[in-house]
Protein backbone atom coordinates (compact mmCIF):
# COMPACT_ATOMS: atom_id res chain seq x y z
CA UNK A 1 0.00 0.00 0.00
CA UNK A 2 1.23 3.54 -1.06
CA UNK A 3 1.79 5.90 2.33
CA UNK A 4 -0.55 8.46 2.82
CA UNK A 5 1.15 11.78 2.11
CA UNK A 6 1.27 15.44 3.95
CA UNK A 7 -1.08 17.87 3.09
CA UNK A 8 0.63 20.30 0.32
CA UNK A 9 -0.82 24.25 -0.57
CA UNK A 10 -2.98 24.54 -3.08
CA UNK A 11 -2.30 27.53 -5.22
CA UNK A 12 -5.50 29.67 -4.93
CA UNK A 13 -6.96 30.50 -8.57
CA UNK A 14 -7.64 34.15 -7.51
CA UNK A 15 -3.84 34.97 -8.20
CA UNK A 16 -4.74 34.46 -11.97
CA UNK A 17 -7.62 37.10 -11.57
CA UNK A 18 -6.26 40.06 -14.50
CA UNK A 19 -7.18 42.77 -12.10
CA UNK A 20 -4.52 45.32 -12.00
CA UNK A 21 -4.18 48.22 -8.94
CA UNK A 22 -4.29 50.72 -11.33
CA UNK A 23 -7.74 49.21 -12.77
CA UNK A 24 -8.72 49.28 -9.05
CA UNK A 25 -7.85 52.51 -8.53
CA UNK A 26 -9.36 54.24 -11.15
CA UNK A 27 -13.09 52.83 -9.86
CA UNK A 28 -12.55 54.63 -6.68
CA UNK A 29 -11.49 58.70 -6.33
CA UNK A 30 -11.86 59.57 -2.74
CA UNK A 31 -10.84 62.67 -2.81
CA UNK A 32 -13.30 63.60 -5.54
CA UNK A 33 -15.98 62.02 -4.06
CA UNK A 34 -16.62 59.50 -7.27
CA UNK A 35 -17.32 55.81 -7.47
CA UNK A 36 -17.66 53.62 -10.52
CA UNK A 37 -20.76 51.44 -10.21
CA UNK A 38 -18.96 48.13 -11.28
CA UNK A 39 -17.43 47.90 -8.18
CA UNK A 40 -21.07 46.65 -6.96
CA UNK A 41 -21.31 44.43 -10.07
CA UNK A 42 -18.15 42.99 -11.52
CA UNK A 43 -18.08 38.72 -10.62
CA UNK A 44 -14.00 39.16 -11.05
CA UNK A 45 -14.47 42.24 -8.46
CA UNK A 46 -16.11 40.09 -5.98
CA UNK A 47 -13.88 37.41 -6.37
CA UNK A 48 -10.72 39.56 -5.47
CA UNK A 49 -13.06 40.79 -2.10
CA UNK A 50 -12.86 37.76 -1.20
CA UNK A 51 -9.47 36.75 -0.90
CA UNK A 52 -8.02 40.57 -0.28
CA UNK A 53 -10.80 42.01 1.94
CA UNK A 54 -12.71 39.18 3.18
CA UNK A 55 -9.74 37.36 4.01
CA UNK A 56 -7.45 39.54 5.91
CA UNK A 57 -10.13 41.71 7.89
CA UNK A 58 -11.62 40.93 11.52
CA UNK A 59 -14.99 39.63 10.96
CA UNK A 60 -17.78 38.83 13.31
CA UNK A 61 -18.34 35.64 14.12
CA UNK A 62 -20.81 35.52 16.82
CA UNK A 63 -21.93 37.26 20.31
CA UNK A 64 -20.57 35.31 23.67
CA UNK A 65 -24.05 34.88 25.19
CA UNK A 66 -25.01 32.22 21.97
CA UNK A 67 -22.02 29.97 23.44
CA UNK A 68 -22.73 29.80 26.68
CA UNK A 69 -21.62 26.32 26.95
CA UNK A 70 -18.51 23.80 25.96
CA UNK A 71 -19.41 22.12 23.02
CA UNK A 72 -22.37 24.94 22.03
CA UNK A 73 -21.43 25.94 18.61
CA UNK A 74 -22.99 28.49 15.72
CA UNK A 75 -22.94 27.73 12.07
CA UNK A 76 -21.95 31.08 10.00
CA UNK A 77 -19.68 32.59 7.26
CA UNK A 78 -16.65 34.30 6.81
CA UNK A 79 -17.44 36.05 3.47
CA UNK A 80 -18.51 32.48 1.38
CA UNK A 81 -16.68 30.36 3.53
CA UNK A 82 -18.56 28.01 5.81
CA UNK A 83 -17.02 28.58 9.59
CA UNK A 84 -18.12 26.20 13.17
CA UNK A 85 -17.68 28.33 15.80
CA UNK A 86 -17.41 26.63 19.12
CA UNK A 87 -17.21 27.52 22.76
CA UNK A 88 -14.28 24.76 23.96
CA UNK A 89 -14.17 23.25 27.31
CA UNK A 90 -11.59 25.90 28.37
CA UNK A 91 -13.82 28.43 27.79
CA UNK A 92 -11.63 29.88 24.83
CA UNK A 93 -13.39 30.08 21.62
CA UNK A 94 -12.10 28.10 18.04
CA UNK A 95 -13.71 28.60 14.70
CA UNK A 96 -12.71 26.42 11.47
CA UNK A 97 -13.91 25.73 8.01
CA UNK A 98 -16.82 23.90 8.59
CA UNK A 99 -15.48 21.38 5.83
CA UNK A 100 -14.35 17.93 5.82
CA UNK A 101 -10.87 17.33 4.77
CA UNK A 102 -11.89 14.06 2.73
CA UNK A 103 -14.11 15.21 0.18
CA UNK A 104 -15.17 18.80 1.16
CA UNK A 105 -18.49 18.28 2.83
CA UNK A 106 -20.21 20.29 5.09
CA UNK A 107 -19.11 19.20 8.38
CA UNK A 108 -22.29 19.99 10.59
CA UNK A 109 -25.42 21.40 8.69
CA UNK A 110 -27.38 22.60 12.31
CA UNK A 111 -27.51 26.75 12.17
CA UNK A 112 -26.83 25.69 16.11
CA UNK A 113 -26.73 23.85 18.68
CA UNK A 114 -24.20 21.50 21.17
CA UNK A 115 -21.76 19.23 20.36
CA UNK A 116 -19.21 17.01 21.80
CA UNK A 117 -17.69 16.02 18.12
CA UNK A 118 -18.55 16.55 14.51
CA UNK A 119 -19.12 13.91 12.35
CA UNK A 120 -19.26 14.02 8.40
CA UNK A 121 -22.50 12.42 7.24
CA UNK A 122 -20.69 11.33 3.94
CA UNK A 123 -18.18 8.79 4.52
CA UNK A 124 -17.98 9.07 8.29
CA UNK A 125 -14.62 11.48 9.30
CA UNK A 126 -15.10 13.02 12.77
CA UNK A 127 -13.80 16.21 14.21
CA UNK A 128 -13.79 17.17 17.81
CA UNK A 129 -15.12 20.29 18.89
CA UNK A 130 -11.16 22.14 18.41
CA UNK A 131 -11.82 21.18 14.77
CA UNK A 132 -9.09 18.27 14.80
CA UNK A 133 -9.34 15.07 12.87
CA UNK A 134 -10.22 12.23 15.53
CA UNK A 135 -11.59 9.15 14.35
CA UNK A 136 -11.57 7.94 10.61
CA UNK A 137 -13.82 5.05 9.87
CA UNK A 138 -11.50 2.07 8.87
CA UNK A 139 -8.36 3.64 9.14
CA UNK A 140 -5.71 1.27 9.64
CA UNK A 141 -6.73 -1.34 7.31
CA UNK A 142 -7.65 1.63 4.57
CA UNK A 143 -4.96 4.11 5.09
CA UNK A 144 -2.43 2.83 7.70
CA UNK A 145 -2.54 6.21 9.25
CA UNK A 146 -4.35 9.77 8.42
CA UNK A 147 -2.61 12.45 10.49
CA UNK A 148 -4.36 14.61 12.25
CA UNK A 149 -2.34 17.27 12.33
CA UNK A 150 -1.96 17.67 8.40
CA UNK A 151 -5.69 16.35 8.02
CA UNK A 152 -7.79 18.77 10.46
CA UNK A 153 -10.11 21.57 8.97
CA UNK A 154 -8.48 24.58 8.34
CA UNK A 155 -8.49 26.84 11.62
CA UNK A 156 -9.23 30.35 12.23
CA UNK A 157 -6.09 31.77 13.17
CA UNK A 158 -7.04 34.46 14.72
CA UNK A 159 -9.78 34.96 17.39
CA UNK A 160 -10.59 37.98 19.40
CA UNK A 161 -13.31 39.18 21.71
CA UNK A 162 -14.59 43.09 22.12
CA UNK A 163 -17.20 43.57 24.83
CA UNK A 164 -19.55 40.31 23.99
CA UNK A 165 -18.78 40.35 20.33
CA UNK A 166 -16.27 37.49 19.04
CA UNK A 167 -14.04 38.44 15.70
CA UNK A 168 -12.08 36.12 13.81
CA UNK A 169 -9.55 36.67 10.25
CA UNK A 170 -8.06 34.42 8.73
CA UNK A 171 -5.09 36.46 8.02
CA UNK A 172 -2.39 36.07 10.68
CA UNK A 173 -0.86 39.43 10.28
CA UNK A 174 -3.65 41.39 10.83
CA UNK A 175 -3.07 43.84 13.87
CA UNK A 176 -5.24 42.92 17.32
CA UNK A 177 -8.60 43.99 17.07
CA UNK A 178 -8.39 46.78 19.57
CA UNK A 179 -6.11 48.49 16.82
CA UNK A 180 -7.98 47.43 13.94
CA UNK A 181 -11.40 48.88 15.32
CA UNK A 182 -8.88 51.99 16.00
CA UNK A 183 -11.56 55.34 17.33
CA UNK A 184 -15.19 53.27 16.42
CA UNK A 185 -14.45 51.55 19.97
CA UNK A 186 -15.33 55.15 21.50
CA UNK A 187 -18.28 54.76 19.37
CA UNK A 188 -19.61 51.32 19.35
CA UNK A 189 -19.50 51.52 23.42
CA UNK A 190 -22.51 53.28 23.24
CA UNK A 191 -24.39 50.34 21.77
CA UNK A 192 -22.20 47.53 23.52
CA UNK A 193 -21.37 49.26 27.25
CA UNK A 194 -24.17 51.58 28.67
CA UNK A 195 -24.59 49.05 31.14
CA UNK A 196 -22.56 46.81 33.93
CA UNK A 197 -23.07 43.23 32.61
CA UNK A 198 -22.84 44.20 28.95
CA UNK A 199 -25.17 42.66 26.09
CA UNK A 200 -27.41 39.75 25.44
CA UNK A 201 -28.71 38.31 22.03
CA UNK A 202 -32.50 38.49 22.92
CA UNK A 203 -34.60 35.83 20.77
CA UNK A 204 -33.67 34.06 17.81
CA UNK A 205 -32.06 35.33 14.58
CA UNK A 206 -33.27 36.50 11.32
CA UNK A 207 -31.90 35.78 8.33
CA UNK A 208 -33.20 37.24 4.46
CA UNK A 209 -31.93 37.61 1.50
CA UNK A 210 -31.62 40.79 -0.45
CA UNK A 211 -30.60 41.08 -4.27
CA UNK A 212 -27.82 43.99 -3.57
CA UNK A 213 -24.39 44.68 -3.37
CA UNK A 214 -23.03 44.35 0.11
CA UNK A 215 -21.41 47.54 0.14
CA UNK A 216 -24.62 49.28 -0.28
CA UNK A 217 -25.85 48.26 2.73
CA UNK A 218 -22.43 48.85 4.28
CA UNK A 219 -22.17 51.33 3.41
CA UNK A 220 -25.67 53.43 4.29
CA UNK A 221 -24.91 51.78 7.75
CA UNK A 222 -21.61 53.44 7.88
CA UNK A 223 -22.16 56.82 6.48
CA UNK A 224 -26.00 57.55 5.27
CA UNK A 225 -28.42 59.93 7.59
CA UNK A 226 -29.18 61.77 4.00
CA UNK A 227 -31.51 58.34 3.24
CA UNK A 228 -33.71 58.82 6.20
CA UNK A 229 -35.94 61.53 5.70
CA UNK A 230 -36.98 60.72 2.38
CA UNK A 231 -37.19 56.68 2.35
CA UNK A 232 -38.28 56.49 6.43
CA UNK A 233 -40.74 59.22 5.85
CA UNK A 234 -44.11 57.00 5.54
CA UNK A 235 -43.18 54.51 8.26
CA UNK A 236 -41.92 57.09 10.94
CA UNK A 237 -45.27 59.16 10.17
CA UNK A 238 -47.72 55.93 10.54
CA UNK A 239 -46.28 55.27 13.52
CA UNK A 240 -47.03 58.55 15.10
CA UNK A 241 -49.57 59.08 17.24
CA UNK A 242 -53.07 59.49 15.26
CA UNK A 243 -54.34 63.03 16.73
CA UNK A 244 -50.77 64.05 16.49
CA UNK A 245 -50.44 67.67 13.99
CA UNK A 246 -47.89 66.43 11.48
CA UNK A 247 -47.26 69.83 10.35
CA UNK A 248 -45.04 70.42 13.67
CA UNK A 249 -43.49 67.37 12.91
CA UNK A 250 -39.59 68.23 11.67
CA UNK A 251 -36.21 66.24 10.77
CA UNK A 252 -33.41 67.03 13.39
CA UNK A 253 -31.09 69.16 11.69
CA UNK A 254 -27.93 68.80 14.53
CA UNK A 255 -26.16 66.01 14.54
CA UNK A 256 -22.39 64.76 13.17
CA UNK A 257 -21.09 61.61 11.36
CA UNK A 258 -17.46 59.98 12.51
CA UNK A 259 -15.16 58.15 9.71
CA UNK A 260 -12.23 55.91 10.49
CA UNK A 261 -8.84 55.43 8.63
CA UNK A 262 -9.39 51.44 8.94
CA UNK A 263 -13.07 52.16 7.20
CA UNK A 264 -15.36 52.01 10.16
CA UNK A 265 -18.10 54.98 10.34
CA UNK A 266 -21.25 56.11 12.08
CA UNK A 267 -24.07 58.95 12.11
CA UNK A 268 -26.50 60.09 14.77
CA UNK A 269 -28.04 63.37 15.65
CA UNK A 270 -28.26 65.33 18.98
CA UNK A 271 -30.44 65.38 21.77
CA UNK A 272 -33.76 63.49 20.10
CA UNK A 273 -34.24 61.22 22.09
CA UNK A 274 -38.62 61.61 21.40
CA UNK A 275 -37.95 59.56 17.94
CA UNK A 276 -37.23 56.29 19.82
CA UNK A 277 -40.78 56.02 21.32
CA UNK A 278 -43.37 56.37 18.22
CA UNK A 279 -40.32 53.63 16.71
CA UNK A 280 -39.71 51.34 19.62
CA UNK A 281 -43.33 51.73 21.93
CA UNK A 282 -43.43 53.17 25.68
CA UNK A 283 -41.29 50.59 27.33
CA UNK A 284 -38.43 49.58 25.46
CA UNK A 285 -37.75 53.77 24.43
CA UNK A 286 -38.32 54.12 28.43
CA UNK A 287 -35.51 52.41 29.25
CA UNK A 288 -33.51 53.30 27.03
CA UNK A 289 -34.19 57.03 27.24
CA UNK A 290 -35.03 56.82 31.28
CA UNK A 291 -34.23 53.92 33.05
CA UNK A 292 -30.64 53.32 32.09
CA UNK A 293 -29.87 57.00 30.99
CA UNK A 294 -27.88 57.10 34.66
CA UNK A 295 -25.57 54.39 34.37
CA UNK A 296 -25.11 55.38 30.70
CA UNK A 297 -23.77 58.64 31.58
CA UNK A 298 -22.06 57.70 34.13
CA UNK A 299 -20.25 54.89 32.65
CA UNK A 300 -19.68 56.59 29.07
CA UNK A 301 -20.12 60.50 29.77
CA UNK A 302 -22.54 63.11 28.68
CA UNK A 303 -22.02 63.05 24.86
CA UNK A 304 -22.87 58.80 24.40
CA UNK A 305 -25.23 58.29 27.32
CA UNK A 306 -27.73 60.96 26.90
CA UNK A 307 -26.72 63.15 23.69
CA UNK A 308 -26.31 60.92 20.83
CA UNK A 309 -29.32 59.53 19.27
CA UNK A 310 -30.76 57.72 16.21
CA UNK A 311 -27.25 56.31 15.68
CA UNK A 312 -26.07 53.79 13.14
CA UNK A 313 -22.64 52.24 12.99
CA UNK A 314 -20.74 50.05 10.31
CA UNK A 315 -17.51 48.26 11.88
CA UNK A 316 -15.93 47.38 8.55
CA UNK A 317 -16.77 46.04 6.23
CA UNK A 318 -20.20 44.33 6.89
CA UNK A 319 -21.09 44.72 10.87
CA UNK A 320 -23.13 47.05 11.20
CA UNK A 321 -25.65 48.43 14.45
CA UNK A 322 -28.51 50.31 15.30
CA UNK A 323 -27.93 51.80 18.79
CA UNK A 324 -31.27 52.34 20.32
CA UNK A 325 -33.15 50.34 18.18
CA UNK A 326 -30.79 47.74 19.35
CA UNK A 327 -30.31 45.78 16.43
CA UNK A 328 -26.85 44.07 15.05
CA UNK A 329 -26.31 42.93 11.45
CA UNK A 330 -23.95 40.77 9.48
CA UNK A 331 -24.46 41.60 5.10
CA UNK A 332 -22.91 38.01 4.01
CA UNK A 333 -22.22 38.60 0.93
CA UNK A 334 -23.37 36.04 -1.78
CA UNK A 335 -22.41 37.07 -4.95
CA UNK A 336 -21.58 40.63 -6.25
CA UNK A 337 -25.95 40.60 -6.54
CA UNK A 338 -26.89 39.34 -3.12
CA UNK A 339 -26.93 39.67 0.04
CA UNK A 340 -28.11 37.26 2.94
CA UNK A 341 -28.46 40.00 6.14
CA UNK A 342 -28.41 37.93 9.46
CA UNK A 343 -29.61 40.24 12.07
CA UNK A 344 -29.80 39.77 15.83
CA UNK A 345 -31.85 42.02 19.01
CA UNK A 346 -28.94 42.89 21.17
CA UNK A 347 -30.05 44.20 25.26
CA UNK A 348 -28.47 45.03 28.32
CA UNK A 349 -28.16 42.20 29.89
CA UNK A 350 -29.48 43.46 33.37
CA UNK A 351 -32.74 44.93 31.48
CA UNK A 352 -35.74 43.85 32.93
CA UNK A 353 -37.50 40.34 31.60
CA UNK A 354 -40.26 42.85 30.09
CA UNK A 355 -37.84 45.32 28.59
CA UNK A 356 -36.14 42.37 26.78
CA UNK A 357 -39.32 41.18 24.79
CA UNK A 358 -40.54 44.93 24.56
CA UNK A 359 -37.52 45.64 22.77
CA UNK A 360 -37.30 41.67 20.31
CA UNK A 361 -40.86 43.12 19.52
CA UNK A 362 -39.90 46.72 18.44
CA UNK A 363 -37.13 45.29 16.66
CA UNK A 364 -39.50 42.83 15.13
CA UNK A 365 -41.65 45.84 14.21
CA UNK A 366 -39.38 47.94 12.77
CA UNK A 367 -35.65 46.75 11.43
CA UNK A 368 -36.06 42.93 10.73
CA UNK A 369 -37.42 41.06 7.79
CA UNK A 370 -40.99 42.21 8.41
CA UNK A 371 -39.82 45.04 9.54
CA UNK A 372 -41.50 48.63 8.45
CA UNK A 373 -38.41 50.84 8.10
CA UNK A 374 -36.24 47.58 6.65
CA UNK A 375 -38.09 47.06 3.52
CA UNK A 376 -37.66 50.84 2.81
CA UNK A 377 -33.67 50.28 2.75
CA UNK A 378 -33.46 46.94 1.03
CA UNK A 379 -35.94 48.25 -1.77
CA UNK A 380 -33.34 50.92 -2.68
CA UNK A 381 -30.74 48.51 -2.86
CA UNK A 382 -32.49 46.05 -4.86
CA UNK A 383 -33.62 48.68 -7.31
CA UNK A 384 -30.31 50.21 -7.41
CA UNK A 385 -29.01 46.66 -8.38
CA UNK A 386 -31.43 45.89 -10.89
CA UNK A 387 -30.11 49.35 -12.49
CA UNK A 388 -26.87 48.33 -12.66
CA UNK A 389 -27.69 45.23 -14.94
CA UNK A 390 -27.50 47.92 -17.73
CA UNK A 391 -24.23 48.33 -19.46
CA UNK A 392 -24.68 52.19 -19.80
CA UNK A 393 -25.64 52.34 -16.39
CA UNK A 394 -22.78 50.51 -14.56
CA UNK A 395 -20.22 53.11 -16.71
CA UNK A 396 -21.98 56.04 -15.30
CA UNK A 397 -19.64 57.31 -12.22
CA UNK A 398 -22.10 58.03 -8.75
CA UNK A 399 -21.46 60.99 -7.05
CA UNK A 400 -20.45 61.06 -3.10
CA UNK A 401 -19.17 64.33 -2.62
CA UNK A 402 -21.33 65.52 0.05
CA UNK A 403 -19.59 66.97 2.81
CA UNK A 404 -16.33 67.35 0.90
CA UNK A 405 -13.91 69.97 2.29
CA UNK A 406 -15.77 69.97 5.59
CA UNK A 407 -13.76 67.17 7.54
CA UNK A 408 -12.63 68.03 11.43
CA UNK A 409 -10.42 66.41 13.80
CA UNK A 410 -10.87 69.29 17.00
CA UNK A 411 -15.12 68.80 17.24
CA UNK A 412 -15.91 68.93 21.14
CA UNK A 413 -15.81 65.59 22.83
CA UNK A 414 -15.92 63.57 19.29
CA UNK A 415 -12.80 61.39 18.63
CA UNK A 416 -11.12 61.38 15.27
CA UNK A 417 -12.53 62.56 11.81
CA UNK A 418 -16.31 63.99 12.12
CA UNK A 419 -18.36 66.31 9.56
CA UNK A 420 -22.10 67.47 9.68
CA UNK A 421 -24.43 64.43 10.31
CA UNK A 422 -25.82 64.89 6.32
CA UNK A 423 -23.11 64.11 4.85
CA UNK A 424 -20.71 61.73 2.71
CA UNK A 425 -17.04 61.18 4.46
CA UNK A 426 -18.15 57.89 6.12
CA UNK A 427 -18.79 56.93 3.07
CA UNK A 428 -15.63 58.12 1.02
CA UNK A 429 -13.74 56.82 4.09
CA UNK A 430 -15.10 52.90 3.87
CA UNK A 431 -14.72 53.19 0.06
CA UNK A 432 -10.72 54.57 0.23
CA UNK A 433 -10.33 51.70 2.61
CA UNK A 434 -12.23 49.36 0.31
CA UNK A 435 -9.54 49.98 -2.18
CA UNK A 436 -6.52 49.93 0.05
CA UNK A 437 -7.48 46.41 0.67
CA UNK A 438 -7.96 45.81 -2.73
CA UNK A 439 -4.48 46.92 -3.85
CA UNK A 440 -2.34 46.39 -0.35
CA UNK A 441 -0.19 43.53 -0.66
CA UNK A 442 -0.48 42.75 2.39
CA UNK A 443 -1.36 44.00 6.53
CA UNK A 444 2.44 45.68 6.25
CA UNK A 445 0.94 48.09 3.88
CA UNK A 446 -2.37 48.35 5.38
CA UNK A 447 -1.58 48.43 8.82
CA UNK A 448 0.42 51.65 7.41
CA UNK A 449 -2.42 53.26 6.22
CA UNK A 450 -4.47 52.97 8.69
CA UNK A 451 -2.46 55.07 11.00
CA UNK A 452 -2.16 58.24 9.26
CA UNK A 453 -4.84 60.41 8.25
CA UNK A 454 -5.60 59.96 4.71
CA UNK A 455 -3.89 57.37 2.09
CA UNK A 456 -2.02 57.78 -0.50
CA UNK A 457 -4.91 55.95 -2.77
CA UNK A 458 -7.58 58.94 -1.97
S1 LIG B 1 -16.40 13.86 2.68
FE1 LIG B 1 -16.31 13.77 4.83
S2 LIG B 1 -15.81 11.71 5.25
FE2 LIG B 1 -15.83 11.81 3.09
FE1 LIG C 1 -32.52 53.31 6.46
Amino acid sequence: MNKPTSATDCQPFSTEIPISNEQLASLVNSEQGQISPLIYQDEAIYQLELERLFGRSWLFLAHETQLPDSGDFFSTYMGEDPILVVRQADGSVAAFLNQCRHRGMKLCRADSGNAKAFTCSYHGWSYDIGGNLAQVPFEERAYGKVDPAEWSPLKVPRIAHYKGLIFGCFDEEVPDLETYLGDMKWYIDLFLDRAEGGTEVVGGMHKWVIPCNWKFAAEQFASDMYHAPVSHASPLIASMPPDMDLSQVGWPEEGRQFSAPEGHGTGFFFDTPEFLFPMLGEEAANYYVNTSAAEAIERLGDMRGRRMNGAHMTIFPTLSFLPGINTLRVWHPRGPNEIEVWAWTLVDKKAPDSVKEAYRKAVLRTFSSGGMLEQDDGENWTQIQKVLRGHQARNTTFNVQMGLGNDTHDFPDLPGKTNYVYGEMAARGLYNRWLEMMTAKDWSELAVASTGEESDHA
